[in-house]
């Protein structure tokens, strides 16, 4: 009896928070389902198609006032550049929301990403950025150099094709031991050494792909989390040290975090250094490494797959960028390796490397932010304690901000607003948003991911012609947040 009680008591409660749930956002319209359960987000985050679906939901039932939809119960998306710039500005009344939680590695250790605290955040950022920034860490550019000439060298050595042999690659795979490579170098002072072995070392690639969809999606259900993440609960949940792949990658990183501290420190002017320098823990520091490694290799290998793909499947777009570099080469104003300032100086790279993150964003984790008073977005009232998440599909091809065919690869878009310095500049900004834009929660990684677009694409298309094998299956992408992609199979041929 007691029970049945009990039971129906817990029914009643879940149907009246429903209703609450579902009128307080009943003013804002989305998919039918989204108004009373969370399974058309869930499921979007699980189909590897959530970045699109969150865009088509803006487009199918955002359209008035503004592209804002609602997308589970206390849950909004916004596709709007303006907006969410304006609800990531300094003293604005957002905040990350309890899902970044979700982002903690270690389910009892906060790090970067899930630091909800606004100052506590604040703090750790100041202490992050000298090293990230690049200005703390000795030889930056030439350790980034060592690494793409590791990339040229493999494809060199194990998958040119020529008239008599065919060595297809995927080069999905080979981008991400380069950027794997890159960030290790620069994080703790020595690559882990991907590409010389030309293998998914400690199969932590393979780990990642597989726990990452799982790790977002616990990240869309606060009890859930709250649970996992509960102190009661540690003997339950294995350590991310302990988990096959991840774990090996994460020991490497500690024991390069041990080296670091105690009696006899090693010091060293790499990022890890800067960081020991500027006051982190040694358990921040442990965290703080392998946010390193998570965040800043998926995104900058896909941001260097798609816009290779686009490169090498629009024959203008390729014959022009190889022509600028061929020229550059010739005149000597490019070096070899190529440097972050003579890049800077080659205008239609400069708008390849642009037009390739405005098609294909890197990061898109719904990030959302929350206020705990009302607010109005896109002309619509949010009520305190909403999620907003963005949608950068959304705004990255919005007609009025690039322009008629802005779901097209055209990176003349952007030569030819150069007489318009307002425009340039909106469309810049809106680009740059793919990083967080801001002060508060500006990707640290960006000036390193820059370099490595800066460099990547010149040092390989100066060498080397890509075709791909089976122009109608160009790649395998999945998208959870950051984007899993294999199978981007091409063929490489020496240029004469
Ligand atoms: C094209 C490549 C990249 C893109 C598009 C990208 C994008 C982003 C975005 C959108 C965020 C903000 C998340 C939020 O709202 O909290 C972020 C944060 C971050 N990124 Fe990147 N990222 C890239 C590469 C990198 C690289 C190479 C590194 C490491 C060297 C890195 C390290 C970080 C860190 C540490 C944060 C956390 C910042 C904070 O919470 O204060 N990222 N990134
Ligand atoms: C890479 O090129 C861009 C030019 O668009 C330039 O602004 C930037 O400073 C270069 N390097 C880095 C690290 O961002």
């Amino acid at each position: 009896m007691a029970a049945l009680v009990g039971i129906a008591t817990l029914a009643v409660y879940l149907v009246i928070d429903r209703v609450r749930g579902h009128s307080r956002l009943r003013h804002i319209p989305g998919p039918f389902w989204a108004g009373w359960t969370d399974i058309w987000m869930l499921s979007a985050q699980l189909s590897g198609r959530m970045c699109f679906l969150l865009a088509e939901a803006n487009d199918k039932y955002g359209k008035v006032p503004g592209p804002i939809a609602k997308i589970a119960p206390g849950w909004v998306v916004c596709g709007d550049g303006d907006e969410l710039r304006r609800i990531w500005g300094v003293r604005s009344a957002w905040q990350r929301s309890y899902w970044y939680r979700g982002l903690r590695f270690d389910p009892h250790k906060d790090n970067a990403f899930s630091t909800l605290d606004d100052q506590a955040h604040e703090r750790l950022r100041s202490k992050l950025m000298p090293g990230y920034g690049g200005k703390d860490v000795d030889d930056l550019h030439d350790q980034i150099d060592k690494q793409v000439a590791g990339l040229v060298s493999l494809l060199e050595t194990k998958y040119l094709s020529t008239d008599t042999e065919f060595r297809p690659v995927d080069l999905a795979r080979k981008v991400q031991y380069f950027t794997l490579d890159v960030i290790s170098a620069l994080a703790f002072g020595k690559e882990l050494g991907y590409l010389a072995a030309d293998d998914d070392l400690h199969g932590y690639i393979k780990t990642t792909e597989s726990t990452l969809p799982i790790m977002l999606a616990t990240a869309l259900v606060p009890w859930f989390l709250y649970t996992i993440q509960s102190p009661r609960l540690k003997w339950l949940i294995p350590n991310v040290r302990s988990i096959v792949g991840i774990g090996t990658v994460v020991g490497v990183a500690y024991d390069a975090v041990a080296e670091r501290y105690g009696d006899e420190p090693l010091v060293k002017r790499d990022m890890l250094g800067s960081f020991v320098r500027h006051g982190l823990t040694k358990e921040e520091a442990e965290a703080e490494t392998v946010v390193q490694i998570i965040a800043g290799s998926d995104t900058s290998a896909t941001a260097i797959r798609s816009t290779l793909l686009f490169i090498i499947t629009n024959p203008r777009v390729y014959r022009r960028l190889q022509a600028e570099i061929d020229e550059g080469v010739r005149e000597g104003r490019i070096s070899s390796p190529i440097t972050d300032a003579e890049a800077r100086e080659l205008p239609y790279l400069q708008a390849v490397i642009r037009e390739g993150l405005r098609m294909w964003p890197p990061a898109t984790a719904v990030l959302p932010k929350v206020s705990n008073t009302d607010q109005v977005v896109c002309g619509v009232r949010i009520p305190a304690g909403t999620n907003v998440a963005w949608a950068p599909f959304s705004f990255l091809r919005s007609k009025k901000t690039f322009g008629d065919d802005a779901i097209v690869f055209r990176p003349e878009r952007w030569l030819h607003v150069e007489s318009d310095p307002a425009r340039h500049r909106l469309m810049d900004q809106t680009v740059m948003m793919e990083f967080a834009s801001g002060s508060r929660w500006e990707c640290l990684g960006k000036t390193v991911a820059q370099i490595e677009l800066n460099k990547t694409y010149v040092e390989l298309l100066r060498r080397f012609d890509f075709s791909l094998v089976d122009p109608t299956k160009p790649w395998t992408s999945y998208n959870a947040a950051v984007f899993i992609q294999s199978d981007m199979n091409v063929v490489v041929t020496l240029r004469e």
